[in-house]
């Protein structure tokens, strides 16, 4: 089943922001298969930026994700990473659709709430790089027969 990794950054933590961004997976009907709440070390944020390296935005971006915890979460579903992507909305959260996250709650493209990763193949990479697999719960909700 596909899976998706997706991570509540500082800005949506101190804002309050982490139980509406959840419920928005969850009613859509993405089952959760890691969830962790944590501070990100330096390295792992070099890590999971690292095709940003040039940008100079990059240390901007780095000093921002380290600054204050994330929820890192791993979603699981039918067409999962790129459902995750409109859920999200656009990179900036002014060119954001309303009724995405980015496009409800952000005005800043540095501070735009969440990550989700933008392919299948960035979603296998990120999920390898942020969680061990015994972190990962492998299980059936009950109601999911009523969603198909
Ligand atoms: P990117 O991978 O292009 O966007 P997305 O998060 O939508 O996949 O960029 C990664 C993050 O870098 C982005 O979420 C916010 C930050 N960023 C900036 O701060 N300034 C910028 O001009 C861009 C393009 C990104």
């Amino acid at each position: 089943m596909e899976r998706t990794f997706l991570a509540i950054k500082p800005d949506g933590v101190q804002r309050g922001l982490v139980g509406e961004i959840i419920r928005r997976f969850e009613t859509k009907g993405f089952t959760l298969v890691g969830l962790k709440f944590m501070k990100v070390s330096r390295e792992l944020a070099e890590q999971h930026y690292g095709v940003h390296r040039e940008r100079p935005f990059f240390p901007g971006l780095v000093e921002f994700i380290i600054s204050s915890p994330v929820v890192a979460m791993v979603w699981e579903g039918e067409g999962v990473v790129a459902a995750a992507r409109k859920i999200i909305g656009a990179t900036n959260p002014l060119n954001a659709e309303p009724g995405t996250i980015r496009g409800d709650f952000g005005v800043n493209v540095g501070r735009n709430l969440i990550h989700g990763s933008d392919a299948q193949e960035t979603a296998q990479t990120e999920i390898a790089l942020w969680f061990k697999d015994e972190e990962l719960v492998a299980w059936q909700p009950h109601s999911k027969p009523w969603l198909n």
